[in-house]
């Protein structure tokens, strides 16, 4: 049976593990194979409207934002991909563990060669012991921003939530950024002056980006107000509910370059789960939430609400010294039909400033793993690696015959550990697959900064980066302990770190620089959250672990697409274990070719 040993990861010792297989065998009969789901994805491009312009842009079978996976825990599957675009693209299911199955992972370069147009490939996996929110989106360049749909993984069937049964699962919004700019020009453009990209224009909830924006890019005639209404409805999100009920809401963030704060006014949230994971439960008038991240949360409706309508909104959270989307988005939540007109003169939620950095600590601290026999918290308690990655911007000299727009004239670059990640020719899973490492990739990623300086304080002068393809080797069952450090090279923010392939356990986080001899005394191995994106706190630092028992060559990267298009990420290698069920699995005959 080929997903049993899937199950019991890191169930711990042997023994411990053939105590494990044979509860499982006594618990057969309730035991349920999952099923086989099949989807196709045209990939093509379709005109879209926002702000009053119209753009061709790359969707799944014409349909923006994407169409929502749905699937049980334990269910295969089976994705047909078709490229029918001029641009690359590539699919990633994120926070999905690709247990020895990397090949369906997704990012260019990394577990794949990327679909090239008129190309096709079959993205087939297995969703072994997770169930939740998560999402896909595209893993090439910037397509990710319009190419992004929801990924629904309903526990297995007759199993309930451990949370009360909701009367209604709410269709899950995704929070987005709309550019009306080419965005493949954006970043390119931007990797060419060495400055910063152009930001969006609009942040949108799934798709939409609400009545706070106007077109102000076209000059309204009298005539055209009554159209110009019509298109305010149709660019509003509309959330339909009921009085007197507890409705289940799954929140993701697949903006491209900012966190955001997330409310509705007069309504408190229960947060309930976390990438697929599920948490403790905590109450929250505001949440915030990274690009990469999901959250479910419970929406008790009042019986008798004082309006038919509240505005929901969000905001971005940044501590960035460049330009940002500063703007609101508004969506409503309409207790009965509303007229668009009025939907201006909703009050917006209160949401924290800008640069709240004090309101993001304080709510990411209430994340905790329910912890109970049933949704163990697997935390490695004994650690076999310490690692420590700085993480944050720098720069680039410029070249000898260009004028530069990044910081002093130089262009703008971003690492870990002062490395910036070098694109591959060839994808490293395959180079890896076949042990052909020569030219491709180096096991010399450094586990510790290269040269220590006070990270959280006055930069160093010189904030040039090296450059270099290169991994982190581990042997199999390897557990790591991880901290990621800011630093304030070219200004102290936030950096939401993604990590494919596992899922890890927040154990500590702080402000300042991390202290190895006080901050571990503080860690919480009892109950931390377990996530697949982690926001390394402005001007600070965070723990994570995680055992190493998924082999492959696994991505980790900062999920704001600028910082990954400048380099912020590294890719760990972790080789297979000695059994026959520790092996990665042979790659798929129709994985693309480079
Ligand atoms: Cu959601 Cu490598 O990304």
């Amino acid at each position: 049976m080929g997903t049993l040993h899937r199950g019991l990861r890191n169930a711990g010792s042997p023994a411990c593990r053939f105590l494990a297989a044979f509860a499982v065998l006594l618990a057969l009969p309730r035991f349920t194979a999952g099923i086989t789901r099949h989807y196709t994805f045209n990939v093509q491009m379709t005109n879209v409207t926002r702000l009053c312009v119209t753009r061709s842009i790359p969707t799944v079978n014409g349909q923006f934002p994407g169409p929502k996976l749905v699937a049980r825990e334990g269910d295969r599957l089976v994705i047909k991909v078709h490229n029918h675009m001029n641009y690359n693209v590539s699919f990633h299911w994120h926070g999905i563990q690709q247990l020895r199955n990397g090949w369906a992972d997704g990012p260019s370069y990394i577990t794949q060669c990327p679909i090239q147009g008129g190309g096709s490939y079959t993205y087939d996996f297995t969703i072994t012991g997770q169930r939740g929110t998560l999402w896909w989106h595209a893993h090439f360049s910037w397509l990710r921003v319009h190419l992004y749909g929801p990924l629904v993984i309903l526990p297995k069937r007759g199993e309930g939530y451990p949370f009360p049964r909701p009367y209604k699962e709410l269709p899950p919004i995704m929070f987005g950024e709309w550019f009306n700019a080419d965005t493949e020009a954006v970043i390119n453009q931007a990797l060419q002056t060495g400055g910063g990209p152009n930001v969006s224009d609009a942040y949108t909830f799934n798709g939409l980006p609400g009545p706070t924006y106007n077109c102000s890019s076209k000059e309204p005639m009298n005539e055209l107000i009554t159209d110009l209404i019509d298109a305010l409805v149709a660019d509003t999100y509309k959330l339909k509910v009921q009085p007197g009920r507890t409705y289940l809401l799954r929140l993701i963030n697949s903006a491209l370059n900012d966190e955001l704060f997330f409310g509705i006014a007069n309504h408190t949230l229960t947060v309930v789960e976390a990438d697929a994971n599920y948490v403790k439960p905590f109450t929250a008038k505001t949440l915030v939430i990274s690009p990469g991240q999901t959250i479910n949360v419970l929406l008790t409706t009042p019986p008798n609400p004082a309006s038919q309508a509240y505005a929901m909104a969000i905001a971005p959270y940044t501590n960035t010294i460049g330009t940002f989307d500063n703007t609101t988005a508004a969506a409503v939540l309409e207790y009965a039909p509303t007229r668009a007109t009025s939907n201006n003169r909703l009050p917006l939620p209160a949401l924290p400033r800008y640069n709240d950095t004090n309101a993001v600590a304080n709510f990411t601290s209430k994340f905790r793993s329910l912890a109970t026999a049933r949704y163990p918290a697997r935390v490695p308690l004994a650690v076999d690696r310490h690692v420590l990655f700085t993480v944050g911007l720098g720069t680039d000299p410029c070249p000898s015959n260009q004028t530069c727009q990044g910081p002093n004239g130089t262009k703008f670059a971003a690492s870990m550990n002062n490395n910036s990640f070098v694109r591959p020719r060839v994808a490293l899973l395959e180079a890896h697959y076949q042990r052909r490492y020569a030219g491709v990739l180096m096991a010399n990623f450094p586990t510790t900064p290269p040269h220590p300086f006070n990270y959280t304080g006055t930069p160093p002068n010189n904030t040039f980066v090296t450059h270099g393809t290169r991994i982190v080797p581990l042997k199999f069952n390897t557990s790591v302990e991880l901290v990621l450090q800011g630093t304030s090279i070219q200004g102290a923010e936030s950096h939401p770190l993604h990590m494919h392939g596992y899922n890890f356990f927040v154990v500590g986080q702080g402000f300042g620089n991390y202290d190895p001899v006080n901050d571990p005394a503080k860690y919480n191995l009892v109950d931390p959250v377990e996530r697949n994106t982690v926001s390394v706190p402005t001007a600070g630092w965070v723990a994570v672990r995680f055992l190493a028992d998924n082999p492959g060559v696994w991505l980790m990267h900062c999920h704001f697409d600028v910082h990954l298009s400048w380099g912020l990420s590294m890719a760990w290698l972790i080789n297979d274990g000695p059994l026959p069920n520790q092996k990665m699995l042979p790659p798929p005959s129709d994985l693309p070719k480079c």
